[in-house]
């Protein structure tokens, strides 16, 4: 019998089906060659397994393995470590809200609650027709634009619990959607392959951009000696009663106190240590 790894007592895990292990290995060898050290491949070839079943399965944990030579132990401890990989069946479409400080209190909560109540399923849970998996997620670096959700990895900004309630309609009934900022949306399998590194062959995607939101470019144009705007305009046009939009400077994208906006703690370089 072979050797049982350590926490994991069920394994070893089925194969493959042949022509699936065949062109898997094909794949496999192409990525592991791109590293001159084949275990560091690991990461990849984990998103090659998930674009083949969906998530990772002991399967996938046991074919990284193998061609790896690594323990299975080795590559659950990868596997189970880092969100991006699922560790149980998903949904062709996995909707992230971000609930993480800033998002929340912007309305991330809010369209969480909506969403599980929608789709009668709650966090990481898929929905009856296997369309959507809907999870809770931590900062995706998009707070200028918050409350972020996310479609397999693409932002969809400044939402509300009525436009995610659209989004997920529209994805379950297969009408197009698309992202604020980025590639178009493809199924959760794809994403999962150019993960892993192979083309992404989705039109338009290579041009798509994606620049950051005003309040992060504060920084960027204050240290290139450049005046900030003297207002932000709130990313969704809304101001709190009594403000106008174009003057309501919101907690979180107008521009703050600097030292280069106050003349008495004027900015200038730090001494190193020992000058
Ligand atoms: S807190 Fe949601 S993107 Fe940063």
């Amino acid at each position: 019998m072979t050797d049982v790894s350590l926490g994991m007592p069920q394994l070893p895990a089925p194969d493959y089906p042949a022509d699936v292990r065949a062109r898997l290995e094909a794949d496999a060898r192409e990525v592991i060659a791109r590293y001159p050290d084949s275990r560091s491949a690991l990461l990849p070839l984990l998103h090659l397994v998930q674009s083949e079943e969906g998530h990772v399965t002991r399967t996938g944990m046991q074919f990284c393995a193998d061609v790896l030579g690594l323990t299975t132990a080795e590559v659950t401890a990868v596997a189970t470590f880092y969100t991006m990989y699922r560790r149980k069946p998903s949904g062709d479409y996995q909707v992230g809200v971000c609930t993480n400080t800033l998002c929340a209190v912007m309305g991330g909560d809010a369209i969480f609650d909506e969403l599980k109540q929608h789709l009668g399923v709650g966090n990481s849970e898929t929905t009856d027709d296997g369309k959507v998996t809907l999870e809770h997620i931590e900062c995706n670096a998009a707070c200028d634009f918050a409350p972020v959700v996310m479609v397999n990895w693409e932002f969809f900004d400044n939402q509300t619990p009525d436009s995610a309630k659209q989004l997920v309609d529209d994805l379950r009934a297969g009408r197009p959607v698309e992202p604020t900022r980025g590639a178009p949306v493809c199924t959760f399998k794809e994403t999962a392959r150019i993960l892993a590194g192979f083309p992404d062959e989705r039109e338009g995607a290579v041009e798509a951009g994606g620049a950051a939101g005003p309040a992060s470019l504060i920084g960027l144009r204050l240290a290139k000696g450049e005046a900030p705007p003297a207002r932000v305009v709130h990313p969704r046009g809304e101001a709190p009663q009594g403000e106008s939009p174009a003057e309501h400077p919101s907690s979180h994208d107008a521009p703050q106190q600097t030292s280069a906006s106050d003349p008495d703690h004027p900015a200038g370089p730090t001494a190193e240590e020992g000058e």
